[in-house]
This record gives C-alpha cells, sequence and structure tokens, in this order.
C-alpha cells in the first residue's frame, strides 16, 4: 500500500509517497536521487548504508522509509557544511589515507561521526569495537582507526579553542 511519508532530509523538508515495503535506503538513493548511501549487502551486516536518524546511526538497509516518517535524517550529502567545507571526520578520512575504494567509506564516517557524538575520547579499541558493524574490503581497518582517532583529537581541539 503506498503511504506519504515526509522527513527533513540534510536540512530540507520532503514528502513523498512511496510503498510501504520501500526501505529507508531506497527511498534515499531512488526517490532523492542521494547515491553516498551505499547498499553493499542485503542482509544488514556491511554498514555501507548507514545514516543517522534523529541524530543517531542506524543501517538503512535495515528499516522501513516509513518509520522514518516525521523524522531527520542526515546522509554522508549533509555532512559537510554549505560552503563545502568537509566535517572533521570526512578530513580525517582523507588526511590519515583511511580509504581505498570508498564504498564503505560513507558509511563508515557517519557510523564514526555517531561514535564521537557519545564519546568524544574514544580509545583504539573502542573505535575497533564501534565499527563492528562496517565492514571494508580494502583498507585492513589500520588507517580508518587512525582516521576516527585523528578527527576525535581534531574535535577535542577546536571545541576547547572555542571555550
Ligand atoms: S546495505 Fe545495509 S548493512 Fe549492508
Ligand atoms: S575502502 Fe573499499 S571497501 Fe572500504
Amino acid at each position: 500500500m503506498p503511504s506519504t511519508v515526509s522527513m527533513t532530509v540534510n536540512g530540507k523538508p520532503v514528502s513523498k509517497e512511496v510503498d510501504d515495503r520501500t526501505l529507508l535506503v531506497q527511498f534515499l538513493r531512488e526517490d532523492l536521487h542521494l547515491t553516498g548511501t551505499h547498499v553493499g549487502c542485503d542482509t544488514s551486516q556491511c554498514g555501507s548504508c548507514v545514516v543517522h536518524v534523529d541524530g543517531k546511526s542506524v543501517k538503512a538497509c535495515s528499516m522501513l522509509a516509513v518509520q522514518a516518517n516525521g523524522g531527520t535524517v542526515t546522509t554522508i550529502e549533509g555532512l559537510a557544511e554549505a560552503d563545502g567545507t568537509l566535517h572533521p571526520m570526512q578530513a580525517a578520512f582523507r588526511e590519515h589515507h583511511g580509504l581505498q575504494c570508498g564504498f564503505c567509506t560513507p558509511g563508515m564516517i557517519m557510523s564514526a561521526v555517531d561514535l564521537l557524538q557519545t564519546n568524544p575520547s574514544p580509545t583504539e579499541h573502542e573505535v575497533r569495537d564501534w565499527l563492528e558493524g562496517n565492514i571494508c574490503r580494502c583498507t585492513g581497518y589500520h588507517n580508518i582507526v587512525k582516521a576516527v582517532l585523528g578527527a576525535a583529537d581534531e574535535m577535542r581541539s577546536a571545541s576547547k579553542a572555542a571555550e
């Protein structure tokens, strides 16, 4: 059955009719053309589809679009500032070579940003533990972990400087 879903995506209100079975990831990619959110599996395992819903990271393939009705969604396209300045996590992935093919990168970054919201000073073990649900086939994870720890340092320094 079709339903109308309305939500805020990357700061903009959207409202569309979708089939009740439409996954959030399908809605983002196929209806809104936000193809930065990737699909790497059918089984909620790879984490390449991670977005934020109401500020928390979720696998967008494990949720229906209608479940996000009325919510606020942020995808990788909404992370940088309006003038194109990268989010510190994006900048850190670039600086620390935390990607190769880039397929897993949007999901990794969205997951890592959520980690730092609740734990601004994670240990290496905590970063590895948090990213357990995000699979990378290229990098061996080492530089991804370095990038997340680097972003945490940057963000702590920036918030101290702003005090
Ligand atoms: S596509 Fe969502 S976890 Fe793989
Ligand atoms: S950079 Fe290729 S899958 Fe992670």
